[in-house]
Formats: structure tokens, C-alpha cells, sequence
């Protein structure tokens, strides 16, 4: 008996209401599976040999507060929200369980018939809600072992259970990744088998997995299933184009699969911001289009962070990501990706560290993470070298931001200084003029004040030869 288990009041609310119309019912699914890994879960479903919909209003009626249900009829299933609970209510089928599905299947079936039609045996254990058998468990594929042993497997044959529904191809990966299970081999092995099938899935739930997989404590334990597997190929063959190693003249280029791999635990590790976790994923993704040797060089790649930038949009299109802040956020963070390292080789001049600064805005902690967990090579002595210049490089940083107040900077002349001050007949002399103040403060050569800008900036307006106003 797993009582303990059931201590929300609306367990009892629940047991009550279906036991006064004779109806057996079950906590079911991935409640039941996160109480024994003792992970928190506020998300509840309810299975019940009869309506789902009826025993929702009925336990609505004696929840405090007398939540609203919201209900579908063609689906079967009602949900309510009581308390920080999201409770569904549905009837024990016979067919597949697929939340959002947009087929209206319906057929009433036992416990077993619908235990039988889960995806993994961790996420098909029952717990009994009826009174006298208030907190017994329902285990008929092994699940609680499977719990123990960190085993993903499916109940039945896995062919006919990924046939059910392919997305759970992803699911399984995305359970593996996240509770640190293995899967077993035939599931795999189905996995690999019929990876095409997840072509016939929307993109909006294959990305809803692989988002999971990228919150994971460890992400790229997932992106290696994925490749495996062959779903990677199917649902990001940009990604996979990245692996491999070419040689010239005895000189190879590192394996930017792995390394990309690599980054991305390196930034889980450290944030756990799902759109920093897809910069680190795309740092590198135009790598493969801008690879060349040159003679007496080596292999370099030019370009990559500003072509790997403009393949963030048509990307995220592709994918379902948003096309909002969050994709200028991975363009910038991608685009900019080189800088931190680029300037902390160099002698950090306080332009270039404005220069940055003004340009990363908001993001430069975020920016200077990713260059941070960018280091991967195996030479120990190089990484001591680039990761102490990138300490610089940060105090630097911190120290600029000080002395000029730059975060979100915006230049101390407006537009509408300059046109009060001169008479304009090219608008582009704005512009002009504009550029030439920011320039200057950016170089340092005046402080980024509004009296020095505008003495700076009637200066330069003489020097173009604008006719100063006459007040
Ligand atoms: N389920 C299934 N096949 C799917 C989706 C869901 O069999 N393709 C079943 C599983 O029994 C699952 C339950 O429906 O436990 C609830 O699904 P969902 O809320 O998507 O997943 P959880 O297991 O609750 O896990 P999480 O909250 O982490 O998504």
C-alpha cells in the first residue's frame, strides 16, 4: 500500500465521489512513476472505469472552491485545476493514449486494456483510489523494477507501441535523458528501426520533447541516443552534418559534433536557460559551410558565427522554435560567439571592450558563459591561457561598465540635437553626424556624457560643413 503517496485531500475527494457511484478508479502515469523516484509532480491523472467527464464535475462539486472543468467530449477527457493541481479525468481505453492527439478514439476498456496501451512500464503503474484499496498498486509489466533497475521499456511489443504513437521514440530518449535511465535493447533497437516514422509527427511535439532533452541535466546523453537512433537525422540533419573529421597534410580539424556536444553540457552545467542551451547548440552550426584549408595554415573556418547567426532564423521557421526576443537572443549570442576569446588574445583595448559591451547589451554575461564553456581543447596549457584571458577580459569588462555606465546604451545625442542645432537639408548629415559621436565615445576619445557629446558634436557638424541655427 502506498498511502503515503496520496496525502492531497482531493485524493479522498476523489475516492469518495466515484466509490458512491460504484466505480473503480486510479491515479495513474507519470504521478504515480515521480512519487516513487520522489521527484515532485503537480500534474494528476485520473483513470476511471466509467466517465471521465461525469466523475470530473462530481469531484468539482466537493473540491473548495468548486474548480471549473474544462472537458472534451470527442476525447473523453475532462480537467480541472484545484490548488496549484492540475487534475485530468479520463475513462479506461482500449486505444493508444495520446494527449493531444487529434483523433477522437474512444472505446471503453478495462484497467488492463488501457495499462496495455502506456508507453513505458515506469509510466503505466496504478495506484487504487476505492476506499478498501485506498493506495494499492497496479504493476502488471514489471514497472517498480523497471523504476529501480532505471530501465526504459515498453509494455508490449515496442513495434506495436511506437506504431501507436512514433513521438514516443522521442519520449523514451526524453526519459532516459532526464531521469538518467537506460533503455533497453529491443526498445532501442525498435527505436532504430522504425525512426522514419516520426516524419509522420507535427514538428510542434517532436520539439517539445527535444526541448526537454535540452533541459536535462546532461543533454548530450540524449543528442547521442538521438543520433544513434537515427531520429537526429530526421529532425536535425543540420546538426548531424557537423560530425566528422577531415585530414590534409597530417592536419585535421577537431569533430565539431562532440565539441558542440561537449559545450552544450558545459552550459548546462552552469545555467539552466533553455535559449543559452540553443545557442550552445548552434555556435557552431555553420561550420560545415565554411570550412577550407589553406595551404601553409590548416583548416579554418571564416565566417562561421555571422553565417551561423543567419541560419537561426530559417532554422527556428523550420522547427517551430518562436521567431521572437528569444531567436535574436541565439542570432546575437551566436553571432558574437568568437568575441570574449577573439579580444582576450589580443591587448584589450577599452574600445574593444565598449565595442563589445554596446553590442552584447543585456547578454554579455550570457555571451561570456558560452565562450567560457567553448574551451574544450585537450591541451591543458592552452586552456589555462585562454580561460585566465578570459578572466581578463571580464574584469575588464566589469571595469568599463563602471567608469561609462554602458548597459543599455544609447548615444547622448539624439537625432533631435543635431537638427536643432544645424540647419539640415540631407537628412543623411543626421546620420552622419550621429555615427561620428558614437564612434568617439566608443573609442574613448570623449566620455559619454551629453556636454562633451554636444561640444564634439557641434564640432563635427563645422567640419561637414552644416550651417549652425541662430537662436
Ligand atoms: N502517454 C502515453 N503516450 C504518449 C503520451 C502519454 O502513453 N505519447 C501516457 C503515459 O502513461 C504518461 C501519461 O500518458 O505517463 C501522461 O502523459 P504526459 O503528461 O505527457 O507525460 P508524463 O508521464 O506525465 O511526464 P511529463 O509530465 O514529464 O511530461
Amino acid at each position: 500500500m502506498y498511502r503515503n503517496y496520496l496525502q492531497e485531500p482531493f485524493f479522498e475527494t476523489i475516492s469518495k465521489v466515484a466509490s458512491a457511484s460504484n466505480l473503480e478508479v486510479y491515479v495513474i502515469g507519470g504521478f504515480v512513476r515521480d512519487a516513487f523516484l520522489g521527484r515532485k509532480s503537480k500534474d494528476v491523472d485520473i483513470v476511471v472505469l466509467g466517465s471521465g467527464i461525469d466523475l470530473a464535475h462530481a469531484v468539482a462539486a466537493e473540491l473548495p472552491g468548486h474548480p471549473s472543468v474544462n472537458f472534451y467530449s470527442n476525447f473523453g477527457t475532462a480537467n480541472l485545476r484545484s490548488e496549484g493541481w492540475e487534475i485530468e479525468f479520463v475513462g479506461a481505453r482500449k486505444e493508444s493514449y495520446q494527449r493531444d492527439s487529434r483523433k477522437p478514439l474512444v472505446e471503453n476498456g478495462t484497467l488492463e486494456d488501457d495499462q496495455n496501451r502506456r508507453d513505458f512500464t515506469i509510466n503505466a503503474l496504478a495506484l487504487c483510489l476505492n476506499p478498501e484499496r485506498f493506495g494499492e498498486l497496479i504493476d502488471p509489466f514489471g514497472g517498480r523494477e523497471d523504476l529501480h533497475t532505471k530501465t526504459i521499456r515498453t509494455p508490449l511489443d515496442p513495434d506495436i507501441t511506437f506504431s501507436d504513437d512514433p513521438l514516443r521514440m522521442m519520449r523514451a530518449i526524453r526519459f532516459a535523458t532526464q531521469l538518467d535511465f537506460a533503455i533497453q535493447e529491443s526498445t532501442r533497437d525498435s527505436i532504430s528501426r522504425n525512426s522514419e516514422r516520426i516524419e509522420i509527427v507535427s514538428m510542434e511535439r517532436v520539439i517539445d520533447e527535444l526541448n526537454k532533452i535540452i533541459l536535462s541535466p546532461v543533454p548530450s546523453r540524449g543528442f547521442l541516443l538521438l543520433h544513434q537512433t537515427g531520429l537526429l537525422q530526421r529532425i536535425f540533419p543540420e546538426f548531424c552534418l557537423l560530425e566528422g573529421v577531415e585530414k590534409k597534410n597530417g592536419l585535421s580539424h577537431k569533430d565539431n559534433f562532440y565539441h558542440t556536444l561537449q559545450v552544450l553540457d558545459n552550459v548546462a552545467r552552469e545555467s539552466d536557460d533553455l535559449w543559452l542551451r540553443w545557442a550552445a547548440i548552434l555556435h557552431d552550426i555553420a561550420k560545415p559551410q565554411t570550412k577550407r584549408f589553406e595551404e601553409g595554415h590548416g583548416w579554418t573556418f571564416h565566417g562561421h558565427e555571422d553565417k551561423g547567426s543567419r541560419m537561426v532564423k530559417p532554422l527556428f521557421r523550420r522547427m517551430r522554435l518562436p521567431l521572437n526576443e528569444k531567436m535574436k537572443y541565439v542570432e546575437k549570442l551566436v553571432l558574437l560567439h568568437l568575441r570574449p576569446i577573439v579580444l582576450s588574445k589580443e591587448e584589450v583595448t577599452d574600445s574593444a571592450i565598449r565595442r563589445l559591451i554596446v553590442e552584447a547589451g543585456d547578454e554579455v554575461n550570457d555571451l561570456l558563459l558560452l565562450c567560457k564553456a567553448d574551451i574544450t581543447s585537450k591541451n591543458e596549457v592552452k586552456v589555462k591561457r585562454y580561460l585566465r584571458n578570459l578572466e581578463l577580459v571580464k574584469i575588464k569588462i566589469a571595469d568599463v561598465t563602471e567608469r561609462d555606465r554602458l548597459n543599455n546604451w544609447q548615444p547622448p545625442i539624439s537625432g533631435n540635437d543635431i537638427m536643432d542645432a544645424f540647419v539640415i537639408s540631407d537628412p543623411k548629415d543626421i546620420g552622419r553626424v550621429k555615427l561620428a559621436v558614437r564612434e568617439a565615445i566608443l573609442d574613448g576619445n570623449i566620455p559619454n556624457e551629453h556636454g562633451a557629446a554636444r561640444e564634439f558634436m557641434l564640432k563635427k557638424g563645422g567640419e561637414l560643413g552644416l550651417k549652425r541655427k541662430s537662436h
